[in-house]
């Protein structure tokens, strides 16, 4: 049975029929505040283990704290204002990090922080499917990052994502409620080339 989400149906009208996984994964932000068990939170990162890479080098790192944690105020803290006020009610906190060199000869990997990607997409993936919020993160200082939680030279710090247990959205401000709602997307015929750049 195919299974698109009420809310999804309402926006997003995709051009093909495709997994409804990918439709269905979209970015909440309203979250309860409880902490997830390693049972719970465990299984999104092995989604991430198991994302394509370059020769298969898997140059991603995932760095994380749970709320309640002594970790936790090291990664909050490195939040922009407008996140920290919906990620106060996250259950964890992710840092995604990509190595810039091949571990086996230590040439530089053109597509670490491509291979990076597509595991923080196996996260957003599993995450989601599972219920949960998955909400990737730019709106950080990734220079202190790199200093708080001790980023070795040869280290990309990519993003940051919240990962929580979803709630309704009246635990949101007035003004994030009305942005919490599945978003469309540009026309496939705005995105795809056939042939030469043009
Ligand atoms: C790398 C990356 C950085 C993002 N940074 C932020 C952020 O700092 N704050 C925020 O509220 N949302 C952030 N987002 C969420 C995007 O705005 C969201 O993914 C996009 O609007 C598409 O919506 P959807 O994920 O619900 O499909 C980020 C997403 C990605 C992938």
């Amino acid at each position: 049975m195919i299974y698109i989400s009420e809310e999804i149906q309402a926006t997003r009208k995709p051009s093909y029929l495709i997994q409804p996984f990918i439709l269905n994964r979209w970015s909440p932000r309203s979250m309860t505040g409880e902490a997830m068990t390693d049972e719970e939170l465990m299984p999104l990162f092995e989604a991430a283990r198991w994302a394509p890479s370059s020769f298969n080098s898997q140059p991603w790192r995932i760095l994380y704290a749970k709320r309640d944690t002594p970790e936790w105020e090291l990664f909050y803290n490195l939040l922009i204002d407008f996140n920290k006020q919906w990620c106060q009610n996250a259950s964890a906190l992710v840092v995604m990090v990509s190595h810039d060199n091949f571990e086996k000869n230590n040439k530089p990997s053109i597509t670490h922080s491509y291979d990076t990607g597509a595991a923080w997409m196996a996260i957003a993936l599993e995450g989601n499917a599972r219920g949960y919020v998955v909400h990737g993160m730019s709106g950080f200082d990734f220079e202190k990052a790199r200093q708080i939680l001790e980023v070795p030279e040869g280290y990309t710090v990519e993003a940051m994502a919240a990962i929580g247990k979803r709630a309704p959205k009246d635990k949101l401000s007035a003004e994030m409620q009305q942005a919490e709602a599945p978003s469309t997307r540009k026309p496939l015929s705005e995105i795809i080339i056939n042939g030469k750049f043009h």
